[in-house]
């Protein structure tokens, strides 16, 4: 038994769906969670400030003594993790793993669609891993940069939003994928908005969902489990408390209370 908490972090708000689910599964393991508000997107930046921000980002988590780091982005765990791997002294999970197999566990076409931020698609980190897993898939990628802002602005479900994804999303949907991997913890949140230019058939991954199961397998594999109830949950974001507890009430369906500023480095 280990009654510390788990720590969550992404560039902004995005990480929070990872949260939402992890509450669901297991709602006895407490969490702090760092939302880089403040510097976000991390998407669209350099391989080498993303390494930057990510030493930052582990290191203000590891100095709240969390028992295990969540890595609820995407850009983070394909373009920096290895490299500060050997920072980090607990169990680490990462979403890339369990959104590749869930997108092969929905699809029966073979066409999976992955959409993404620019550092991630670039590094080619999610396509490896599904194909790694079956060879015989067919996968089309496609950059969504403005997704990120849209989510950071609460623009989720608008007329704007739909424009912007029917202008990224048309490729891949003259391409007739069955499922589309949601490669961004942000992009969950315009899931409706998607659904609408893709249709209702084309099964949208959320590797947030697979993350909590493996997260919970892994804390009963190392008998980590918290004992302790009531959960505590405390948010940290380099940016506005008052925009970060409006946006992530509507993330969390729950109001949001223990959010602190920080600045965990330039
Ligand atoms: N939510 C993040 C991801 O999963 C990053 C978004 C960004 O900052 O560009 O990739």
């Amino acid at each position: 038994m280990d009654d510390r908490p788990i720590g969550v972090f992404d560039s902004g708000l995005g990480g929070l769906t990872v949260v939402s689910e992890i509450m669901k599964s297991l709602p006895n393991e407490s969490l702090i969670y760092f939302g880089d508000n403040g510097r976000t997107p991390y998407g669209t930046k350099s391989k080498e400030t993303v390494i930057k921000y990510t030493k930052q980002d582990v290191a203000f988590l590891l100095s709240k003594d969390v028992k295990m780091l969540v890595v609820a982005c995407n850009t983070v765990s394909a373009l920096a993790l290895s490299e500060v791997s050997s920072a980090i002294n607990v169990p680490v999970l990462e979403v890339i793993k369990p959104g590749a197999k869930s997108a092969l566990k929905k699809t029966k076409s073979g066409r999976i669609g992955i959409i993404a931020t620019p550092g991630t698609i670039a590094s080619g980190v999610y396509s490896s891993a599904i194909l790694n897993l079956n060879p015989a898939v067919e996968i089309f990628s496609k950059a969504c940069p403005l997704f990120v802002s849209l989510v950071e602005e609460g623009w989720w479900n608008n007329e704007i939003a739909r424009m912007v994804a029917e202008e990224y999303l048309k490729d891949i949907k003259k391409e007739k994928v069955d499922t589309l991997v949601l490669g961004c913890t942000h992009y969950p949140l315009l899931s409706e908005t998607i659904r609408k230019v893709m249709g209702d058939e084309v099964s949208q991954v959320n590797s947030a969902k697979e993350l909590a199961l493996a997260l919970k397998e892994l804390l009963e594999e190392k008998e980590m489990s918290a004992a302790q109830k009531p959960a505590r949950y405390i948010y940290y974001t380099s940016d506005s408390v008052e925009k970060f507890k409006e946006l992530g009430k509507l993330i969390l369906s729950a109001d949001i209370e223990n959010v602190e500023r920080v600045d965990v480095g330039n």
